[in-house]
């Protein structure tokens, strides 16, 4: 294990363009909380820094479709978001923007050193333009083909599909995300930042000196970088959102997001610096300093390559000692997908479960995309919940917090003698902070967390075995020390529990009447008690309640609703073409429904009498869990008079209405735009 005790904690500063959801906090967020909390709880100086990322082509296509400003579009996301961490206890150090002027000085700066340094090179060259936008596409204003795996919706800095990072002019066919129109090229001024410059010291330091504690998806990416060879890369853009380029010539041009976002690490912390009247150039200059950056499979080039050769091109900067990057969370076996609203999204889930953010918290990081891609689904959340939280850890806390209030009246009893076993699960208590923490210094989140529940299991087990509600009568002086060790294991899980479950841990240091602040390794080298004999706890409280069937069905309904909603708002393909003596085969004219009623034991059907012009014929409509009879009667509608008749459960159906459908999936009619006389058409 390292020696370093100062330890900066980043995670990625989230998009303002859109609130989170649990991919975000499941694979970025909670970790690096966890990992925050526990340097902290240890003992060691950590500061956890982040903040919002508000710059980047995708704010700007928000703004446009909302009809906002990009600085309105930021400043409403960044309070949500904001709001969010905190609400589900993701403790920050600092949560700051890079709007601020303090970051695009910071950022500014950084470039105006690589610039002066010569550490860019600056190149003239075409790159595709918009004539009717009037401006030059970069990243997600262009559309088109990769040119890697031929998925045509790629985008000009990454396809999404196979994970490439693409620049505008590798696309095959693009098309302006803009207005739709193929661009044009055109000449332009940019500074790139020669990577190539940078790829040997980059595979010594990452493939070479980082093989073994690099998490191996982050060494696999990285190596397939390397070896595909690193190129120059444009740090500027062609934009009028962002930092501007602080150099002359460079007017109408902004810095890459990529270029200030990781800088926006820096800006964060110099802002926590100066709200607490810190030094910051020791957690980023000082190499005692660990700098360990969590974020999701997407980032990792940016912050193995691109970043790191930032740093090292500036000069001042330490490089990171680890980027634990996690995989995707899919939901109910789909891709989170912010634009087809596939998520769950922190706000709404804090409305239909108030006040269980740590069941979230436990969920998501027993279940983290640590290795591999997972799936969150509402039926494992609820399992976990009902058996581990409830079952496990609940019924655990609970019966000790009981029987102590009842046996004791709330007072921790003087053990009689402890027995052997006692005293080796006393040992057994001790052995858990550093089991745990272990882990946590790997990154095994959710080998860590089981761990934890593995102490309360020991604790119930310790229960069922010893049974204390028997041996009251028989053995009462036993129970004396029954007692007294279980409540020294739940103020073990008190302690612990407060990287995990910092709402739980709360009130669990709140029912046992926690005065004194304890740490980490105090549960490791406590003598021969936590709590005292003679300390009084509290009343029993619940920590976990059971979540009903009825609960979790109305989240998968809730879901379902967006399935065929997203259903609804696709288009089908275009049919064959067909020649005008097709069309004059149908006859489609006006009529009039006259009667409606439902058909016994079809639930979709209605039967309609309808007045053509020429007669009067039934039709069998499939509209009855849309409409009513007495919504329709009287309606006049167009109808396709000459198709075969059919019999639809019995009825003889003798005609088709033309009908649309609205985007909740109800047939619409289609009708004459104003009352006409039946049966008549257009020659
Ligand atoms: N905004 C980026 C994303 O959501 C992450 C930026 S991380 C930083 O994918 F390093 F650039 F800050
Ligand atoms: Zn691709």
């Amino acid at each position: 294990m390292s020696h370093k005790k100062r330890f900066l904690i980043t995670a990625a500063l989230p998009y303002t363009n859109g609130p989170v959801h649990i991919g975000h906090l499941a694979g970025v967020y909670i970790p690096a909380d966890i990992y925050a909390r526990y340097q902290k709880l240890k003992g060691h100086d950590a500061i956890y820094i982040c903040g919002s990322d508000e710059h980047g082509v995708p704010i700007t296509i928000r703004a446009k479709k909302e009809g906002k400003s990009p600085q309105e579009v930021v400043d409403k996301y960044h309070g949500l978001i904001k709001k969010s961490f905190e609400d589900f206890g993701i403790k920050f150090d600092n949560y700051s923007r890079t709007s601020l002027p303090l970051h695009h000085k910071t950022a500014s700066d950084f470039f105006k050193k690589l610039y002066e340094k010569g550490e860019f090179i600056e190149k003239e060259s075409e790159q595709l333009y918009d004539e009717q936008a009037k401006q030059f596409l970069a990243d997600r204003f262009v559309k088109g083909t990769c040119p890697k795996c031929g998925y045509d919706e790629a985008y000009g800095d990454q396809c999404e599909k196979c994970g490439t990072s693409l620049s505008p002019t590798e696309l095959i066919n693009p098309i302006s995300t803009l207005t739709g129109t193929k661009p044009v090229m055109k000449k332009t001024k940019h500074w790139y930042l020669p990577l190539d410059k940078h790829q040997e010291w980059l595979r010594k330091w990452i493939l070479e000196d980082h093989k073994h504690d690099w998490k191996p998806n982050v060494l696999g990416q990285v190596k397939s970088w390397l070896d595909d060879g690193l190129r120059p890369r444009a740090v500027t853009r062609d934009l009028d959102w962002g930092v501007p380029v602080p150099v002359e010539g460079a007017e109408g041009k902004v810095l890459y997001v990529w270029f200030d976002a990781p800088i926006g690490y820096i800006s964060s912390t110099k802002e926590w610096a100066e709200k607490t009247g810190k030094d910051w150039e020791p957690y980023w200059k000082n190499p005692d300093t660990k700098l360990i950056h969590f974020i999701g499979k997407d980032n990792i080039v940016f912050h193995t390559i691109i970043f790191p050769a930032m740093l090292k091109a500036h000069g001042d900067y330490i490089l990171p000692d680890n980027v634990p990057a996690n995989e995707f969370l899919n939901l109910e076996g789909d891709k989170i997908s912010t634009s087809r609203n596939w998520a769950v999204w922190l706000h709404e889930y804090l409305e239909e479960f108030p006040g269980k953010q740590d069941v979230l918290r436990y969920v998501l990081t027993a279940n983290a995309p640590e290795t591999k891609d997972n799936d969150f689904t509402w039926k494992d959340f609820q399992a976990r919940n009902n058996n581990e939280l409830v079952g496990n850890l609940g019924n655990f806390v609970n019966r000790v917090v009981v029987l102590t209030n009842k046996y004791y009246d709330g007072k921790i009893p003087e053990p009689a003698e402890l027995t052997e076993k006692d005293l080796k699960i006393l040992e057994a208590v001790k052995a858990y902070p550093d089991r745990i923490g272990t882990l946590i210094e790997k990154f095994k989140f959710r080998e860590a967390l089981n761990e934890f529940m593995n102490l309360a299991r020991m604790g119930n087990k310790y229960l069922a075995d010893e049974e204390p509600w028997k041996k009251i009568k028989t053995d009462p002086n036993r129970v004396k020390s029954i007692m007294f060790v279980a409540n020294q294991i739940t103020t073990a899980l008190a302690v612990l529990s407060e990287i995990f479950l910092p709402f739980t841990s709360e009130k669990l240091r709140k029912i046992l009447r926690m005065r004194s602040p304890l740490k980490w390794d105090d549960i490791k080298n406590f003598d021969s008690y936590l709590l005292p004999p003679g300390h009084r706890i509290g009343k029993p409280e619940l920590l976990f309640e059971k979540i009903d069937d009825e609960i979790i069905q109305k989240q998968k309904d809730k879901l379902l609703q967006t399935k065929r909603d997203n259903k609804s708002a696709e288009v089908a393909p275009a049919k064959e073409m067909i020649s005008i003596d097709d069309f004059s085969k149908l006859d489609i004219r006006p009529a009039t429904i006259l009667e409606a009623e439902k058909i016994p034991k079809a639930k979709k059907l209605l039967k309609l009498t309808v007045d053509t012009g020429m007669d009067k014929r039934t039709v069998v409509a499939g509209i009855a869990e849309h409409y009513k009879p007495e919504d329709i009667v009287g309606k006049q509608v167009m109808m396709i008079i000459n198709l075969k008749p059919v019999k639809l459960r019995g009825v003889l159906s003798e005609g088709m209405l033309l009908m649309t459908e609205d985007q909740m999936g109800k047939p619409v009619f289609l009708r004459p735009e104003k009352e006409v006389p039946n049966g008549k058409m257009t020659k």
